[in-house]
């Protein structure tokens, strides 16, 4: 474990003493978002120690060309980077003209707290200069998500020792870079800037993608917290404007700036119109005042936390670890918007583009689909859904043919943009991760239309890049699928990874009997799509043909089925015979090392064995388990809740409990070693799914939910709440018990242990 400096609390995450040596650890944990935008935790005011500035708003990025060693065709032209946007948090301070930052003045009683039931960040300390002058700072900031394009601060200082001059310098910067640029290019075209009392406004355009946003401040002034005005000089630089307002201050007495900014951006508003919408939602939030702001983002958060809290007693720790991941994911993605999707770092720094991964399908639209009303989960399968086009195309370019679609792995408006070929070309499992996705939203909604409306061309086009990408193999008798990289991408090339044939059969067969099932229940939507898709009925079965012989490679001696041909070949020494230095491979191990290793990176055939749990037994499970486990050094952040989920299945409780742990503190204590590059936002629903499927055992399988309650050694007890069809269901389990109270207004019923029980509406069944 590397960090340790983060205070357990049940709401808060609290930083205490300031830890230089952590500053971007601590930009990155304390970040904030509201779904439309987000930012690190950079400090407003100027700080010359290290730092990554990082703010972003959703939706906008910009192609950063290509840069590979050796070219391969069918690379795509680019890889699509979140921009950093301009900076609107800062606030340059001067105390009797000297410049305030941290990484100069002595600093004392440093206290730093994020509150996840608002999403209110605090920072205060006393500043202490070489000359004598001290000040005591209080900030306060947050993202509003009442107005999801404004921001607030309100920086407070309090002389503690001297009568003298304070000088704030708000700002608007513009001339902001992306650290992981491929060829430091500057991605913004600064248009316009303009400047009223209080106000400033800059307009930028991101080049290439023609992006417009307008990147607005407004500021307030208190003394004692009562409003006061100030006469103000103006610096307009090329990429910038700086306000600066000086005043004398006395002792003891507290001179505050409030600080309104934030964006508007053309995918949101007209072009002509961004400067105005901009001035009125920062004067609409001046005019409601941080203090009412912050009531109403309150009460928003409460509303979020009724059915998305967990709460667990008896483990201040975990408790705080799944809030905190629960808190990051709601700051990422608020569900309204289906061209807006979830990056494996959110809003909290730049790696992985910002851009969307088969994360979503695979672990991050269980958990919204339980905790937010249902078309939520349906938006993240639209953003899909709207990219068919692009990912039949994307095909088109590999030589697939005939409205065959390979979605890409790396994507912010549905072209590929990932650039290593073993990636781009071959993880191809990710197409079924998409249909894995329509299948879990419609089986737990109940939601059977999305099939008709959307799901089934989707289900087509994946099922025909399947049948175009299997070849019989004459040797085996069967169908064969070459070439390829499973979600373990510490192999790369691998002829049958067997998560990647078991996906394509059943892709193929969950197509084909949905086909059946539009035909009889939508005769109509039926005709529409097959006159859409051209389906002819020889392609179905062909279908069948490959779902029917697909060939599987499975080690008779061991019992299980082997990760992909030739699995047995290598040393198979568990990871425990590692020693610690060595770890984490990716870090230490040359590639090649690596590729001939067996170790394996995350869940590859317990992927499957998790999807596709109701079709195995639990010995076959347990098998798997014990022969991969082992193997596997979990060094995808994906990998620890997976491994819960079936540990707890298994009753490997505390193998279940370890892999939580990770997974759940997985940021705040940086098991690997990285958290200052950003948050794992997307494994944060993998954290959650350890809870509510791991230790609560809740399945959906055909139709009907059931659970299955375990809870860890340690902990006093936990609950959580699921919205599953129409009901809203609170699940409470501790060591004697298991409690279900049904809040919604019809019956349901469910398997608990086995046993079927049906609870009355606003009712509670002890078990
Ligand atoms: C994992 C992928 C994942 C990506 C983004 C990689 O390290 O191996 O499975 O999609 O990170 O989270």
């Amino acid at each position: 474990m590397n960090l340790n400096y983060i205070k357990p609390h049940e709401w808060k995450i609290i930083e205490e003493g300031f830890h230089k040596e952590h500053v971007t650890a601590s930009e990155s944990i304390f970040s904030l978002g509201n779904g439309a935008m987000g930012q690190r935790a950079n400090f407003e005011e100027y700080y010359s120690g290290e730092s990554l500035q990082g703010s972003y708003i959703g939706g906008i990025y910009y192609p950063d060309k290509t840069r590979v060693g050796w070219w391969k065709n069918g690379y795509p032209e680019y890889f699509a980077k979140v921009l950093n946007a301009p900076n609107w948090i800062g606030i340059g301070v001067k105390i009797n003209g000297k410049v305030l930052d941290l990484n100069k003045c002595e600093i004392i009683d440093f206290s730093r707290e994020l509150d996840m039931r608002n999403g209110l960040l605090t920072r205060s300390f006393i500043a202490s200069f070489p000359d004598g002058d001290m000040v005591k700072v209080h900030v306060k900031r947050f993202l509003s998500m009442a107005l999801n394009e404004v921001g607030v601060i309100k920086y407070s200082i309090t002389p503690i020792n001297f009568d003298g001059n304070i000088e704030y310098e708000p700002y608007l910067d513009a001339g902001i870079l992306n650290e992981d640029s491929n060829y430091d290019e500057f991605f913004w075209e600064i248009l316009d800037k303009k400047t009223y009392d209080d106000e400033a406004y800059i307009m930028s355009k991101t080049l290439k993608t023609g992006f417009d946003v307008c990147t607005g401040m407004k500021t307030t002034f208190q003394l004692n917290d009562a409003a006061i005005t100030l006469e103000k000089e103006t610096h307009s630089e090329e990429k910038s404007i700086t306000y600066q307002y000086t005043k004398s201050i006395n002792t003891g007495d507290t001179f505050s700036i409030v600080k309104y900014g934030g964006y508007t951006q053309s995918m949101n508003h007209p072009v002509g119109e961004l400067f105005y919408v901009s001035a009125q939602k920062l004067n609409e939030a001046a005019s409601i005042g941080f203090d009412l702001l912050l009531e109403k983002q309150e009460k928003l958060w409460s509303r979020i936390w009724d059915t998305a809290d967990i709460v667990i007693n008896g483990d201040i720790k975990a408790q705080q670890a799944i809030r905190f991941n629960i808190f990051q994911l709601n700051q990422t993605y608020s569900g309204e918007d289906s061209r807006l999707n979830i990056g494996p770092k959110g809003f909290t720094g730049e790696k992985y583009g910002g851009s969307t991964y088969w994360d979503t399908e695979a672990y991050c639209i269980p958990f919204y689909m339980s905790t937010k009303d249902h078309n939520v989960a349906r938006n993240l399968l639209i953003y899909r859904y709207n990219q068919l086009d692009k990912a039949i195309e994307n095909a088109e370019k590999l030589g697939f043919k005939n409205g065959a679609a390979l979605y890409p792995m790396v994507t912010m408006n549905g072209e590929e943009c990932h650039n290593e070929w073993e990636i781009t070309f071959e993880e191809i499992h990710r197409n079924g991760a998409m249909i894995y996705a329509i299948y879990n939203y419609v089986n737990y909604t109940g939601d059977v239309d999305y099939i008709a409306s959307h799901g089934m061309e989707v289900m087509i086009a994946v099922a025909r890049f399947w049948e175009q990408r299997a070849n019989f193999s004459k040797d085996k008798d069967q169908f064969v699928i070459l070439g390829v990289t499973g979600p373990n991408e510490y192999e790369n090339n691998v002829n049958n990874n067997w998560y990647t044939n078991y996906l394509a059969k059943w892709c193929l067969e969950y197509a084909m009997e949905n086909l059946e099932l539009l035909k009889e229940n939508y005769p109509q939507d039926y005709d529409r799509i097959i006159g859409k898709t051209n389906l002819e009925a020889e392609e179905t079965i062909k279908w069948g043909e490959v779902a029917r012989q697909m060939y599987f490679p499975y080690s008779e001696a061991d019992g299980v089925y082997l990760q992909q041909d030739g699995f047995l070949d290598k040393e198979l020494i568990p990871v425990a015979g590692l020693s610690k230095s060595e770890r984490p491979i990716n870090q230490k191990w040359s590639w090649d090392r690596i590729l001939r290793s067996p170790y394996i990176k995350q869940a590859d055939v317990l992927q499957g064995f998790y999807f596709f749990e109701n079709h195995f037994d639990d010995k076959m499970i347990e098998k798997h388990f014990d022969f991969y486990e082992p193997l596997t050094v979990h060094e995808s952040s994906l990998s620890p809740c997976v491994h819960s989920i079936l540990a707890s299945k298994i009753d490997r409780n505390e193998k279940a409990y370890e892999m939580y742990l990770r997974t759940s503190r997985l940021d705040l204590d940086d098991y690997n070693h990285e958290v200052h590059e950003g948050l794992h936002i997307t494994s944060m629903a993998g954290t959650w799914l350890s809870i509510v499927q791991g230790f609560g055992g809740m399945r959906n399988f055909d139709n009907q939910l059931s659970f299955d309650p375990k809870i860890p050694k340690n902990w006093k007890s936990y609950s959580f709440k699921i919205k599953y069809r129409e009901h809203t269901i609170k699940v409470f389990k501790n060591h004697e018990s298991c409690k279900f109270y049904n809040e919604s207004d019809t019956p349901v019923k469910i398997i608990v242990s086995g046993k079927e029980i049906t609870i009355f509406n606003q009712d509670l069944v002890v078990v």
